[in-house]
């Protein structure tokens, strides 16, 4: 039987617990590159606060209530627009989601002019995904809402990365001195990129690795600049996934890549699939991660997804906590 203060602790009037917000400083959230590491476990406090309330009978608090959170779509998503969507509802937000296919831009509207559209409607927080890298830079220069960059072309996907880091810190309690392998078509991925820098500024090793033909030109350039020794490029799987703690393979993202950057789909199964047997010379303890959409069988074998090592399903989860942490934070952020 429930007592009456479990009874009054499943209602909507209950409230978080006190949090300090001190540190927060960003009036966007567009990348991790600017994000220092008390940052970053500053949204990971406030995600173990939210994860709590989803823990409870009613999976509500009225933090963000006047607040609407508009979520923007260009292009296609299931994780990223559902979790955001709930976040804002599980903080009380008025929500209102913009499928860009269905909306004034297949009229030819531009994007600055949907932006300005959406905040004279009263946006308070955009929530946004474009398939051109740099989209949400222009959008932050252009309105007073807050953008929230959900995934824009190759660049970055901030939210996503920040969920793989509460992920790890939730199972290993920390990403100091972890080894990290990303594997598979890191030149078109923005979660690579973003990861890249989170989980550097966390302390971790992060080892990217994919054939040759899928590792943008200029990346070692590029991390001898900005991750000397934080960072290193394999083409060998073996040698990335050795002695890893996080094994995290990526999709093909054949809708971005052109023509001719693989010899056969059948070739890459052969060298960069995570199987079973590649999968035992990372450590005893060792996550599989993957940030979906998956194409098991191709990157991934289907033991390896859905094995006792992964927490594939546990991210996602994670990803609604993490994003109610985002949205409050950027919420605070505007109010002082
Ligand atoms: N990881 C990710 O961005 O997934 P969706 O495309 O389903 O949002």
């Amino acid at each position: 039987m429930r007592s009456a203060e479990q009874g009054a602790r499943s209602t909507i009037s209950e409230t978080l617990p006190p949090l300090s917000t001190a540190l927060w400083r960003h009036h966007h959230v567009l990348d991790l590159d600017d994000f220092s590491r008390e940052e970053i476990e500053l949204v990971m406090d406030i995600a173990d606060a939210m994860a709590e309330v989803l823990q409870r009978e009613v999976k509500r608090v009225p933090t963000l209530r006047g607040k609407t959170v508009v979520t923007m779509f260009y292009e296609p998503s299931t994780r990223t627009r559902a979790s955001f969507e709930l976040a804002a509802k599980n903080l009380s937000a008025d929500t209102v989601s913009l499928d860009a296919t269905r909306s004034s831009v297949t009229k030819g509207e531009s994007l600055l002019d949907t932006l300005l559209t959406i905040q004279a409607l009263g946006a308070d927080i955009i929530v946004m995904r474009h398939q051109h890298s740099g989209a949400p830079y222009i959008a932050a220069r252009h309105i007073n809402a807050s953008i929230i960059n959900a995934g824009d072309g190759w660049h970055a996907h901030p939210s996503q990365a920040l969920l793989d880091i509460y992920t790890i810190r939730k199972h290993l309690g920390g990403l100091v001195g972890r080894k990290i392998a990303i594997i598979g078509d890191i030149m078109h991925s923005r979660v690579a990129r973003s990861n890249m820098w989170g989980m550097t500024t966390m302390g971790a090793k992060v080892v990217l690795c994919g054939p040759p033909t899928l590792l943008p030109p200029g990346l070692k350039e590029f991390i001898a600049r900005y991750r000397q020794g934080q960072v290193e490029v394999e083409t060998e799987l073996e040698k990335a996934i050795r002695d890893a703690d996080v094994v995290m393979p990526l999709r093909l993202q054949t809708e971005r890549q052109q023509s001719g950057l693989l010899p056969s789909l059948r070739e890459y199964v052969q060298l960069y699939q995570i199987n079973k047997p590649r999968l035992s010379l990372a450590r005893p303890h060792a996550l599989v991660m993957h940030p979906g959409p998956m194409n098991e069988g191709i990157e991934i074998s289907p033991e390896v997804a859905r094995g006792a090592q992964s927490v594939i399903e546990e991210q996602v989860t994670n990803g609604v906590a993490v994003r109610m942490a985002l949205l409050y934070l950027v919420a605070r952020g505007r109010n002082e």
